[in-house]
């Protein structure tokens, strides 16, 4: 099966499962982040959100003060997410596939997502996110600082559903983000407990020199 089609149908149907225990366990990394991410952005800043899933806790939080687009692959998610979120737009796309104008956000996340694109698909998404921002404009993602990485895992039971992820270690992610254009701000790891296990992400925040 496509590995896109996987995660679709695997976020659809266990969007509410995988988003009431990333409220729990996926909550004070992200916090810490969004708060610092929040500082650097005026009022009504317009905030690309990608892999954006049901809009809790994250895009919900954002559209609080931003002008928020949320893209998700997963048709379900999406239809959680505006009912989530009614004040932010809401696109079903593939991260990978979707375009944007150039110059047409303050900021862009990807909390948790990249991780589930193809991962020789990584690079060219970040010279996206650096042409769909303006200049000096920001990017914040949670990208996967696990071993070696791995150019495809599979699970049968993720939530209950088979799920897919791709992924490279921490310095190729790092230096990507950097050869497609933007300047790394902070990079750092964090490891906490999530379903029962423990993970390591590293997290970034990048400016778009322009
Ligand atoms: C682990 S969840 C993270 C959701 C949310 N960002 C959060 O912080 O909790 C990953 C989300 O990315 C979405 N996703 C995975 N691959 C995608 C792709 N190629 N394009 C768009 N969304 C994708 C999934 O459908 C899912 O909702």
């Amino acid at each position: 099966m496509d590995p896109k089609q996987l995660v679709a149908d695997g976020y659809d149907a266990i969007g509410d499962a995988y988003t009431a225990q990333a409220v729990e366990g996926r909550t004070l990394d992200r916090e810490w982040y969004l708060d610092t991410l929040s500082e650097r952005l005026q009022r009504g800043a317009t905030l690309l959100d990608l892999g954006c899933g049901a809009g809790i806790p994250t895009t919900m939080r954002l559209a609080e003060d931003f002008d928020v687009t949320g893209v998700d692959i997963s048709p379900g998610q999406i239809a959680r997410a505006r009912k989530n979120v009614p004040n932010a737009t809401f696109v079903t796309a593939d991260i990978a596939e979707v375009d944007f104008p150039p110059d047409s956000f303050d900021a862009v996340t990807a909390f948790y997502s990249i991780i589930h694109v193809p991962r020789e698909e990584h690079y060219a998404l970040f010279q996206c996110v650096v042409r769909w921002l303006r200049p000096g404009g920001v990017f914040m993602g949670s990208l996967s600082a696990s071993g070696k990485g791995q150019a495809a895992s599979y699970e049968d039971d993720f939530f209950g559903a088979p799920m897919y992820w791709s992924n490279y270690d921490a310095i190729t992610n790092q230096r990507m983000v950097a050869e497609a254009g933007l300047q790394i701000v902070m990079a750092d790891q964090k490891t906490h407990d999530f379903n029962d296990e423990t993970e390591t992400w590293l997290w970034i925040l990048a400016a778009n020199p322009g």
